[in-house]
């Protein structure tokens, strides 16, 4: 990846801040951008207290940590960006606000600038309609714990050409990760199987088939699974799998891409999942208990 020296990340979320976390730990140059300073600082103390961690268990050295925290720098202009060879954004499920940022840095970046969606399921061709770069427009979609999930989907849209998809293909495994090709589909591969999966538990707490605690413990004990599916669904995000259920039913009219009633309830309601305190589970005490709530709620 001679060419690739600075890589820009545009949001330092759950996702940004492992994105970045990993470029900058492959020796990268890496700057993560956010909409003010205060999610600047947030973004970047979550990535060091991560590393410190890793540095105490021995997984990595001081050393490894101090160049890792070297190589990254956090922005809140977008202009900042200016100087990447390549930009992985992680922003918002929102396509008129990713296309907005993308429609921006198009006028910036120069020409050799490679832009990567990491998202979930709008689609890239739609994207890179933003820009006048379509042809170096593509998908790298992660997975979360990005510093630990090993896959990274590298997608083709429509105009992206055969040189974007072999760079972002070779940037994949620069960062480590094993990348697989996709097609510009919805969900891709993997959302275009987890997510039935994650709306069908969603239906099974709404539908008062089991408790929450159950239909977890079913699928971990019963299937091999790491993580139940609704705790899995507060680690991705309630706010994230609504507006991921949204854009897959108008894509693909299919009722099992459906919004659970249940689902936009909790949105609503700011029940955002581990991010928010509060999701299927409740986080305040440190140990997470049944959200209450939502127990009550579905009775
Ligand atoms: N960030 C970084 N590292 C983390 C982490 C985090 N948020 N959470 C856990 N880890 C690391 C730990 O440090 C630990 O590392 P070591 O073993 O080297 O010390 C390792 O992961 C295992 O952690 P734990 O022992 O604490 O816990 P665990 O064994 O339960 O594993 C897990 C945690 C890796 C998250 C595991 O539960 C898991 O794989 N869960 C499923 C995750 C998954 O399905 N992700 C995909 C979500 S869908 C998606 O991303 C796509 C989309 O578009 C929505
Ligand atoms: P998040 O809510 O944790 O973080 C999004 C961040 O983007 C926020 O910090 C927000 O301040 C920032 N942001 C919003 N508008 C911005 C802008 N104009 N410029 C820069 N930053 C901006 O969300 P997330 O879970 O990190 O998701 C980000 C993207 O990654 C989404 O497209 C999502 O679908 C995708 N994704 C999420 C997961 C997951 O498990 N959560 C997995 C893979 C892909």
């Amino acid at each position: 990846m001679s060419e690739v020296k600075t890589i820009g990340v545009l949001g330092c979320g759950l996702m940004g801040a492992g994105i970045a976390q990993v470029a900058a730990s492959s020796g990268f140059k890496t700057i993560v951008r956010e909409i003010n300073q205060d999610l600047v600082d947030k973004g970047l103390g979550n990535i060091k207290k991560q590393l410190e961690r890793n540095a105490a268990k021995g997984k990595i050295t001081p050393e490894d940590k101090d160049k890792t925290i070297a190589n990254l720098s956090g922005a809140t202009s977008l202009d900042e960006l200016k100087s990447c060879d390549f930009i992985i954004e992680a922003i918002v499920e929102d396509v008129s606000v990713k296309s907005e940022v993308y429609g921006y840095l198009d006028k910036i970046c120069p020409s050799h600038t490679i832009f990567a969606s990491n998202t979930s399921s709008l689609t890239i061709t739609e994207m890179a309609a933003a820009t006048q770069r379509a042809d170096r427009f593509c998908g790298m979609h992660f997975f979360n714990p990005v510093p630990v999930m090993k896959l990274v989907e590298i997608v083709k849209g429509v105009r992206t050409s055969d040189e974007t998809f072999a760079k972002a293909f070779a940037l994949g495994k620069a960062l480590g990760k094993t990348p697989i090709a996709t097609k510009d589909n919805s969900g891709f591969v993997v959302n275009f199987l987890l997510v039935p999966y994650l709306l069908g538990a969603i239906r099974a707490v709404q539908n008062n088939i089991a408790s929450i605690d159950d239909i977890d413990k079913g699928m971990v004990l019963g299937c091999g699974y790491p993580m139940g599916p609704l705790t899995l669904l507060d680690f991705v995000g309630i706010d994230t799998t609504y507006r991921i259920a949204e854009i897959m039913f108008k894509e693909y009219g299919e009722p099992m891409y459906s919004c659970p009633p249940l689902l936009r309830k909790m949105f609503l309601a700011g029940f955002y999942g581990k991010k928010s305190g509060k999701g299927f589970y409740d986080y305040s005490s440190g140990t997470p208990v049944v959200n209450k709530e939502i127990e009550n709620y579905v009775k």
